[in-house]
């Protein structure tokens, strides 16, 4: 009964590090999983164009299957502002490539994409039911420094209004110089 015996055989996979491009902005709703946020990445992939926001992913096939978006100015002062302090949120890997790297591997992409622009800070929040991400960030340097409410509001693929509660740390990093 040979055929029936599981097989399994290692592949390996290129993953790049890139920004998004408009071709990516249906792959980011990862077949539905995400269509709900529809407005929000086009809203954020215009703020991209205008180089206030970036959204950077991980390619796997020319797929998006991870990502993180970095705000540049926010207009508050303690997240980003334009000079010294950035932004990281919406950090994401599909769920069949995590454990992999992928996500410590975007933060640091990202952190060095915003110190190349002359940023000497990240920021990034974790939510506090998410005491993984906490620690992720935690060890990759990050130090919490303030909370906030997360309340925040969006209109959905239906044209609906969703609004979204979820208390966070946010936590701050210093970044060297290279
Ligand atoms: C958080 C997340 C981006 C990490 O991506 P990843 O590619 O698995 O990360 P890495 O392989 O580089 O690192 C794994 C670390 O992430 C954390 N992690 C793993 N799975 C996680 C999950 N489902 N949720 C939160 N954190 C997770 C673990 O602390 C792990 O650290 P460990 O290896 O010391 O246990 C990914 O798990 C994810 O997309 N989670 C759902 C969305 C989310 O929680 N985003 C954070 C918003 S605050």
């Amino acid at each position: 009964m040979t055929g029936l015996n599981r097989q399994t055989f290692p592949v390996e996979l290129e993953i790049t590090f890139r920004l998004a491009k408009r071709t990516d902005l249906p792959k980011l709703e990862w077949y539905g999983q995400y269509a709900h946020f529809r407005t929000v990445f086009r809203r954020t992939f215009s703020e991209q164009e205008h180089r206030r926001r970036l959204m950077l992913v991980a390619d796997c096939a020319d797929f998006p299957i991870g990502h993180v978006f970095i705000q540049l100015n926010s207009g508050e002062r303690g997240l980003s502002d334009g000079r010294a302090r950035a932004y990281l949120y919406s950090l994401r890997v599909m769920e069949m490539f995590r454990g992999k790297g992928i996500g410590t591997r975007l933060i640091e992409e990202a952190e060095s994409i915003v110190r190349e622009l002359g940023f000497g800070w990240t920021t990034i929040a974790a939510a506090k039911e998410n005491p993984r991400a906490r620690r992720l960030y935690e060890k990759m340097g990050y130090r919490v420094f303030m909370e906030d409410d997360g309340e925040w509001s969006y209109i959905d693929h239906e044209g609906r209004m969703r609004n979204v509660h979820e208390p966070c740390w946010v936590l701050e990093k210093r970044l060297g110089i290279r």
